[in-house]
């Protein structure tokens, strides 16, 4: 059976259900993080005939110069547990990656923790490229954590 899965932009305080893993326990945000603007989409796929909330995604501008051609979006993901290993991850960051190219951005590009194999597989079936590994650049409520960096260009 295909799988059907579609996103669709909301709010940032979006009463989104609760989808957690152990790559957002945080501790405490950053002042300066509260100005940061995140997009977010939910991501609903087809179970049994119904359309349903299954997760969501975000992105916000990642700039590598002061012109428009130095902005990509970085991108995030997570979904309720229960719909995880479907490939409902790989299709959403797909279809993220390709409606962020319609907007005009050239560069899409996802962080992900080098020990979560799960994304990292998904996001190479969503067509992102393997691109390097930023050292110790996510500080979560468990200290610095080294990322590997991914990137879908159109
Ligand atoms: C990461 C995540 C978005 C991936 O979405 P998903 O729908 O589960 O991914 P898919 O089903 O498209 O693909 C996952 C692939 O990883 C594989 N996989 C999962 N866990 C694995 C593991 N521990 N070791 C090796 N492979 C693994 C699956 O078998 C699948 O590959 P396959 O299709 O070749 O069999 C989802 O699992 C999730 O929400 N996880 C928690 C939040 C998170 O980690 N978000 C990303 C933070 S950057």
């Amino acid at each position: 059976m295909t799988l059907e899965v579609t996103i669709r932009e909301i709010a940032r305080d979006y009463p989104l259900q609760r989808a957690r893993s152990e790559y957002d326990n945080w501790g405490e945000t950053a002042a300066d993080a509260q100005a940061m603007e995140i997009f977010r989409w939910l991501i609903e796929a087809k179970i049994s005939g119904a359309w349903i909330e299954v997760g969501n995604l975000s992105a916000h501008a990642a700039w590598y110069g002061p012109t428009q051609g130095s902005k990509a979006m970085n991108i995030g993901i997570t979904l309720i547990e229960e719909f995880r290993n479907k490939g409902i991850g790989s299709l959403a960051q797909r279809l993220l990656a390709e409606e962020l190219h319609r907007q005009g951005y050239v560069r899409v590009e996802a962080s992900t923790d080098v020990t979560n194999i799960a994304e990292q597989r998904a996001l190479e079936k969503a067509g992102f490229l393997f691109e390097g590994t930023l050292r110790k650049a996510q500080g979560r409520a468990d200290g610095l954590h080294d990322l590997q960096v991914w990137s879908h260009l159109s």
